[in-house]
């Protein structure tokens, strides 16, 4: 069996791991359901998460994941995703952890009309993880000295939820690992998702926890109001929120914010370290208190009725599948799925790449420029994503349809046997998007087959969290390459009041009064059009403080 990060598929197995299922795909790589034989028959499902085999290949990435993952994998905790293994295996890493069968709460959110939780859950499921990420923060050597872990990369995605309602945080190191794809001497980027960095984070002077402290005030503020605290139309609008702009209280959003709550997610979000919560610990037990003066009882039971009645037909579907892959591997059907190294090319979206403070200075309008940068960086990644031979896309929500077909590049090009044998390959934009054929079990993307000519229609969806699922009619007549680009869903607009179900107690309404626009339009080069703050000197060490 040839084995490598771009012909994997399903019923390969890497170590003792059997791979049955691709359910996603991020910034390092594609994520798998994969099998292990467990002790008396019994069967364990895991992910394994595989990565891009030309980062396997950089020293630097493999001895950072290394690390990463040994410290990781000593957290003990049921609040965290924990790692079995990290293994390299003919060109490709992958990382063996805890199988979450739920969704991330990202997917939660996403599935929710008003993208937001009731208030109770949103406090229980963020404790949740501070209690995790507080484990991890604690970890000391043999000698008993703190090993200083910081997550990094605290976001919705990486916040798992099982259909039991278990919050696990997950990906651990992985940010930092991919830092060193992308080795800051040159460009001086740094890597982490914008929207949720701390502002000493995207400087890339120490960090420590209490980084970690603000990307959960980010995450329970985006859980509670339905948008994010700093989310500009792009990178550079995002930073200078950031980094400049006071933070709009939750209250000036959503009418009848609890006082309580929102003292919470302000004190997370304190621009300087020393006046946020100094441990997810106490941001934890700060959350637990307000809970108890609510006077609500919120436990794993009440987030699993949530996620059961939210994402429970994707689950049951993603578990179908799951069973059926296993059977036809078992019953040798055929499961020919060469897989194409594209999706699991590092994607540039704004949300992270930026470059660091730390080559730029420290004057705000050098931040400035620094952001706009990082928005032309991050086209430029993208673009590069997209890859020299690729003519580019057709306009958003169109399929394109070309022919003779072009294989995905090194995949392995099934060669038509005979005239009846026909080359499809399908993809999708964005890279990470999930492909369904005549509604089977979900395919990697790109896909590539050997099928054989018919006259019956099929149907190709695609679908990726925050874009527009589509669908286009397919039909096996000739050889082809099929390529569906998704439309970003709208971004929210401001809702008029209106009530809304919730499992706990009655909740407030969102704001009729209209969102200032943060952004408007403008031509490249200029900035975006801010609240006017009176000038203040700037502390070289702390250009962050924004008191006089
Ligand atoms: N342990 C797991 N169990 C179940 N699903 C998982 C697990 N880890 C990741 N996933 C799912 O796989 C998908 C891709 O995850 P991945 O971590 O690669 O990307 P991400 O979290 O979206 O972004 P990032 O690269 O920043 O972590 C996500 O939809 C996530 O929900
Ligand atoms: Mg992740």
């Amino acid at each position: 069996m040839t084995t490598s990060s771009t012909t994997l598929k399903p019923g390969d197995m890497l170590g003792g791991y059997q791979l049955l299922l691709p359910i996603g795909a991020g910034g390092m790589g594609r994520v798998w359901v994969a099998r292990e034989q467990g002790v008396l028959g019994r069967t364990r499902f895991v992910a394994i998460k595989t990565a891009l085999s030309e980062n396997a290949a950089t020293e630097g990435y493999w001895k950072v994941l290394l690390d990463e993952a040994r410290i990781a994998s000593m957290v003990q905790h049921p609040n965290v995703c924990a790692i079995h293994a990290l293994e390299r295996e003919r060109g490709v890493v992958y990382l063996v952890m805890d199988y979450s069968d739920g969704g991330s709460l990202r997917e939660l959110l996403d599935a929710l009309p008003e993208h937001r939780l009731d208030f109770p859950i949103a406090a229980r499921i963020v404790a949740s993880v501070c209690t995790g990420l507080h484990a991890a923060h604690e970890l000391v050597d043999a000698e008993g000295t703190p090993l200083g872990v910081v997550h990094r990369d605290v976001s919705p995605q990486n916040v798992l939820i099982s259909s039991n309602g278990q919050v696990k945080i997950t990906d651990f190191g992985v940010a930092k690992a991919r830092g060193q794809i992308h080795a800051p001497t040159q460009t001086g980027e740094v890597k982490g998702k914008l929207s949720y960095m701390a502002p000493e984070q995207v400087t890339t002077k120490d960090i420590d926890r209490r980084a970690d402290v603000f990307a959960l005030g980010c995450v329970l503020y985006e859980a509670t109001v339905g948008e994010r605290p700093f989310q500009g139309e792009d990178a550079l609008a995002t930073l200078y929120q950031l980094l400049e702009q006071p933070v709009r209280p939750p209250s000036e959003r959503l009418q009848g914010y609890p006082k309580g709550l929102e003292k919470i997610v302000l004190t997370a979000l304190a621009r300087a370290p020393e006046e946020r919560f100094q441990t997810t610990e106490e941001m934890a037990r700060a959350l637990e208190r307000w809970l108890a003066s609510e006077g609500v009882i919120v436990t794993d039971k009440e987030v699993a009725e949530l996620v059961k009645s939210t994402l429970g037909a994707r689950i049951e579907e993603r578990k179908n599948s799951i069973d059926s892959a296993a059977q036809a591997i078992e019953t040798g059907a055929p499961l020919e799925v060469p897989v194409a190294p594209q999706p699991e090319t590092l994607s540039g979206t704004s949300d992270n790449v930026v470059p660091s403070a730390g080559k730029l200075g420290k004057h705000p309008m050098r931040w400035a420029a620094a952001a706009g940068v990082a928005a032309l960086l991050s086209l430029g990644v993208a673009l590069a994503a997209r890859g020299s031979k690729d003519p580019g896309p057709p306009p958003a929500g169109s399929a394109l349809v070309s022919e003779p077909a072009k294989p995905a590049p090194a995949a392995e090009t099934p060669t038509p046997a005979d005239s009846e044998r026909l080359v499809i390959t399908l993809r999708a934009e964005p890279a990470h998007a999930i492909l369904f054929l005549d509604d089977g079990p979900p395919l990697p993307n790109p896909y590539q087959a050997s099928v054989s000519r018919d006259t019956q229609p099929h149907v190709l969806r695609a679908r990726a969290p925050g874009y527009l699922e589509q669908s286009k009619e397919l039909h096996f007549d000739r050889s082809k390459e099929v390529l569906v680009v998704l439309s970003k869903e709208p971004t929210l607009a401001p809702k008029p009041a209106a009530p809304r179900p919730t499992t706990a107690r009655p909740q407030p309404q969102q704001t009729g009064t209209p969102k200032p626009a943060v952004t408007p339009t403008r031509v490249p080069g200029e900035l975006p059009t801010v609240t006017r703050k009176p000038p203040r000197p700037l502390d070289p060490d702390n250009p962050f403080d924004t008191r006089p």
